[in-house]
């Protein structure tokens, strides 16, 4: 039996696509890129801005297609979109098969059960599901995502992953650390903790422990050469944070901290708990701390309300803070949101106007950054290496930038090596070796 899965969206998604995997392997499922020699299709959705929720119908279109063909086909829909729209998916789509929400991943053997004896069924039950997961069979790789928590209790006003992934949730440290040293045994060398609010981890356990602290007990895992996370909410981002970075050699010198507007009456309206003066003061305490530190954010523009002063001012901030990257993104309204409810008053002419002017001011940006590694010694995993020259590879530095590099002798995937920066591209950069310093 094959099996074909979709994913669309966050980390988080892929991390869950990953246990959705190894749920149907124990049932005997191989995994196929190829859809047409499929048994069963999964697309794992994303409802967070218009556009990826409308890539759901178009893909079911064409898994409609196969199963015309193959009436044994199946076909299951997960993710935020299914969490949203639930029953209507069954409704809409008669060849849909499976419709299983965000916390029903740990139920997802009894419904196939019933998917393979020929039912139809609709899975979207929050709150069932503790957030216990036990250490599942991963695909080979050096990076890997791993989970700490779920959900999120912020309610930004534009922002719909409250309302499809639930409250928060933090995931036992010792579940999260014999997962860790289990996929270090396996070869996996970094691992990215994923959370939409990473800095809020630990609410609610037994156990008394914070963020800092998970990262210290992750630091002490031998074997395991890198951490990042993803994401941390600015307005939780502290001091004892900014310590850990600074002092756990482990953790990679890469902060994702999303600013989303350089205007406060815009932070307001989008309830996002902070103003743009306490963001750059608390980014420029990290700076200082950690001198190489890489910054990231993702940015709204068109938000209700956003005027040509405020889009000015996200403009400032961009400058002033210089990130290495930024996601910028159309505002779009979504459903259940404070903000839906707003005038949608920029227009879609205007939002991409503001979009082009924003994504081209970052390039500069990321452009005189780039060159600014020219002729630095970098450490670097490798994670890839080319299928036409058996003497180039490829891998990320510590700040999580693309570096492709020439070596004259042979490298391996998951090697981690010291070289020089010799030239800078416009989002990579281009090394030689210079050490070799382990696996
Ligand atoms: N928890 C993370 C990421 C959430 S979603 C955080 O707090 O940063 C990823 C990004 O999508 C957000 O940072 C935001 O920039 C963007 N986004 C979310 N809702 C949106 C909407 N309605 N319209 C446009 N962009 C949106
Ligand atoms: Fe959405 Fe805000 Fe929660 Fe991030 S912190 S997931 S943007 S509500
Ligand atoms: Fe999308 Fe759900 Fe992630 S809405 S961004 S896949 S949490």
């Amino acid at each position: 039996m094959k099996l074909f899965i979709k994913t669309f969206g966050c980390q988080m998604n892929e991390y869950d696509s990953e246990r959705i995997a190894a749920v149907f392997e124990e049932r005997g499922y191989f995994l196929t890129e190829n859809v047409e020699s499929a048994d069963f299709a999964v697309i794992n959705t994303c409802s967070v801005r218009e556009k990826p929720y409308h890539k759901v119908e178009s893909e079911l279109g064409r898994l409609k297609k196969i199963k015309l063909k193959n009436p044994n086909f199946k076909i299951a829909v997960c993710g935020c979109v299914a969490q949203q729209d639930g029953e209507k998916f069954l409704e809409r789509f008669d060849y849909v098969d499976l419709v299983f929400g965000t916390s029903a991943i740990s139920r997802l053997h009894s419904l196939i059960d019933l998917v393979e004896q020929g039912e139809r069924i609709c899975d979207t039950n929050e709150g069932e599901d503790e957030l216990t997961i036990p250490v599942f069979s991963r695909s080979k790789q050096v990076s890997a995502f791993v989970t700490i928590m779920k959900g999120c209790d912020n309610f930004c006003s534009y922002c719909i992953v409250p309302y499809v992934r639930g409250r928060e949730k933090s995931r036992k440290p010792s579940e999260i650390l014999d997962e860790i040293k289990y996929l270090v045994d396996n070869g996996v060398k970094e691992v990215t903790l994923l959370g939409q609010n990473v800095n809020s981890y630990g609410k609610g356990l037994d156990e008394k422990i914070n963020f800092p602290q998970l990262l210290y007990l992750v630091n002490d895992i031998n074997g395991l050469e890198r951490i990042r996370f993803v994401t941390s909410h600015p307005k939780d981002f502290d001091d004892e944070l900014i310590f850990a970075m600074r002092d756990l050699h482990k953790v990679c010198e890469y902060l994702h901290l999303p600013l989303q507007a350089g205007s406060n009456k815009i932070l307001k309206l989008m309830n996002r708990k902070y103003t743009y003066e306490e963001y750059k003061e608390k980014v420029f305490k990290a700076k200082e701390l950690i001198p190489s530190l890489a910054l990231s954010s993702d940015f709204i523009v068109g938000f209700p309300g956003e005027e040509d002063d405020d889009f000015e001012q996200t403009l400032k901030a961009i400058s002033e803070i210089k990130y290495e990257s930024i996601f910028a993104f159309k505002y779009s309204p979504r459903p259940k949101t404070k903000a839906s409810s707003f005038d949608d008053n920029v227009s879609d002419e205007e939002k991409s106007r503001r979009l082009n002017e924003l994504l081209n001011l970052q390039s500069k940006i990321t452009e005189k950054i780039n060159k600014s590694y020219v002729g630095k010694i970098q450490e670097v995993l490798i994670e890839g290496k080319s299928k036409k020259d058996e003497n180039q590879f490829s891998g990320r530095n510590r700040q999580n930038k693309v570096v492709n590099i020439l070596s004259n002798h042979k490298l391996n995937i998951g090697d981690i090596v010291k070289v020089e920066i010799v030239e800078a591209k416009k989002n990579s950069l281009l090394a030689k070796v210079l050490e070799y310093v382990g696996r």
